[in-house]
């Protein structure tokens, strides 16, 4: 592909992705500040946004490949960030003194090993074709299988935190 386009693809992919989630954060507010209608519209963009992102994805090339391709992607990715780039942001974090960005920081890394762990596991669980459901955190991101804890083994959120993922 044409080398600019391909970058700008990229970039619009970034851009459009982080467009989405900060629209489904607007719409949150809206609901908590009893807008409904207002809600809906900001998730009816985060959703057009999303269409978007999947749409640039989807002309970049190698980014989707098999399932297999992709457990084995989504997998190193995790390991990446809880190696390669959540140390640093911990550390920024920790030198400036900044306890609750310090904090989320932590939690995410900590997440992510799990997350890896899960992709680990559903590798081999693909074959063997066991049926699994699970509960993300709400606050951290923490992933739990089959049932919701009674508290989050990461930052102690109660059950009711947790969103079954259908
Ligand atoms: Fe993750
Ligand atoms: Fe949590």
């Amino acid at each position: 592909m044409a080398q600019k386009t391909e970058k700008n693809l990229a970039y619009a992919f970034a851009a459009e992705s982080k467009a989405s989630v900060r629209n489904e954060a607007f719409a949150r507010k809206a609901d908590k500040d009893g807008y409904p209608v207002i809600a809906r519209l900001f998730r009816a963009v985060s959703e057009a946004e999303s269409v978007h992102a999947h749409r640039y994805l989807l002309l970049l090339r190698g980014k989707i490949g098999s399932t297999e391709e992709n457990l084995e992607t989504a997998f190193q990715n995790e390991i990446k960030a809880n190696v390669d780039e959540y140390p640093q942001l911990i550390k920024d974090a920790s030198d400036e003194g900044q306890k609750i960005a310090f904090q989320a920081f932590s939690q995410a890394r900590d997440v992510e090993d799990r997350h890896a762990e899960l992709y680990k596991k559903a590798m081999n669980d693909m074959l063997a074709d066991r049926q699994t459901e699970y509960y993300v955190c709400q606050v951290c991101g923490y992933i739990s299988e089959d049932a919701a804890p009674e508290n989050c083994p990461i930052c102690g959120a109660v059950k009711s935190k947790f969103k079954h993922v259908t």
